[in-house]
């Protein structure tokens, strides 16, 4: 498959203008993506669980116009927000040859999030798979052409993928691919795909409790860390690490074995770390209440025979993972044990969700 299957067909109307509004959930990976080549292309295949409760929702109006050039408006909460502009300027720039009509029209964008901007989540996978898909569905209005719901999904996660690598996989869910490997069928570094095969009903409503250990910036940007794999000396064994993870994932996925699952996960998490602090520059994304969480996750592991782990995105949060029916317990281990070492003892209580949708 190649980008060429995503230039737009000719728009048989263009509405003089309108609104469209879609809300998208966040993601966390299990097997990483780290590292990229060319435009936003993966050095490996990731999958990650979609989530439900962190989402953005974002509303696109739009007005056409005669001049030529983008001419758009980003807007947080009801606030004029420039600071987001120079990012989406590079999106519309990278999709354009995707979507005739951006040069057509006046945007603005109004965006909001379910988690607070401090929290340290990034918004980048929810916010631009929300601005992918509320494009795209401009897009499905004006061509004259059926689309079936398969076109419009990985479309909307090819342009997604050209904001945010990561974004790519918060279209679909519960779970989904992204990055070609031998043993998913359909799997393509271009766009994220719903995982194709029969999954174990352990894995069903998978929770994801997020602990908020820093709520700081980032202090590493996405862009920069996936620039450090680049000449970093373990890259070519990391690339094909996770791509072996998968495939062991992949028999997880089918026969429930919790036990596998908690170590591929983990092993994940902390080689994407590892990856970091052997960099150069090196870099520590973890504080010490990460480590001491981590601790208290394996304590609790061993004491009660329970199914918990963490995984962690690149920076000091950390997600706790668990099946449904451990909800109760674990939920009152995370709040006697856990949440003394998050920022003013805050975390948010996520789970598995089925993807993005319009509003
Ligand atoms: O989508 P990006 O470029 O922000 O990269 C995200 C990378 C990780 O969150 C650390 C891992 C992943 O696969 O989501």
């Amino acid at each position: 498959m190649t980008e060429t299957q995503f230039l737009p067909d000719s728009y048989t109307q263009q509405p003089e203008q309108g609104s469209v509004s879609w809300k998208s959930p966040s993601n966390i990976a299990l097997i990483k993506y780290w590292g990229k080549y060319g435009e936003q292309l993966p050095q490996n295949a990731s999958v990650s669980f979609t989530l439900s409760n962190c989402f953005t929702e974002t509303k696109l109006s739009y007005a056409s116009k005669d001049s030529k050039g983008y001419d758009f408006e980003v807007y947080l909460d009801g606030q004029r927000e420039p600071g987001f502009e120079p990012k989406i300027l590079q999106f519309f720039e990278r999709v354009e040859n995707y979507l005739a009509f951006l040069q057509n029209y006046s945007f603005r964008i109004e965006t909001s999030n379910s988690f607070p901007h401090s929290s340290g989540i990034a918004s980048s996978a929810s916010g631009m798979s929300a601005l992918a898909l509320c494009l795209m569905d401009m897009e499905r209005s004006m061509s004259g052409a059926e689309m079936t719901d398969d076109f419009f999904n990985h479309k909307a996660s090819f342009l997604a993928r050209l904001g945010s690598g990561s974004a790519c996989r918060s279209i679909e869910g519960p779970l989904v691919v992204w990055g070609e490997h031998p043993v998913i069928d359909g799997s393509s570094n271009l766009f994220g795909i719903k995982y194709p095969l029969d999954v174990h009903e352990n894995f069903n409503n998978y929770q994801d409790t997020i602990l908020l250990v820093d709520k700081g910036e980032k202090q590493v940007s996405s862009t920069i860390g996936h620039g450090l794999m680049q000449d970093h000396p373990y890259a070519e064994r990391r690339f094909a690490t996770a791509n072996s993870n998968l495939s062991k994932l992949r028999l997880v996925f089918g026969n429930g074995d919790m036990d596998a699952f908690i170590e591929i996960v983990e092993s994940e998490a902390l080689q994407l770390h590892a990856m970091m602090m052997t960099s150069l520059p090196y870099f520590i994304l973890m504080k010490p209440n990460t480590l001491e969480i981590i601790n208290r996750i394996w304590q609790y592991r061993k004491q009660t025979g329970s199914k918990i782990c963490f995984t962690l995105d690149a920076g000091a949060n950390v997600h706790v993972l668990y099946p449904e029916a451990e909800m109760t317990d674990v939920s009152s281990f995370i709040q006697s044990n856990l949440a003394q070492f998050c920022k003013n003892g805050s975390y948010i209580n996520d789970h598995a969700g089925l993807g993005a949708s319009r509003l």
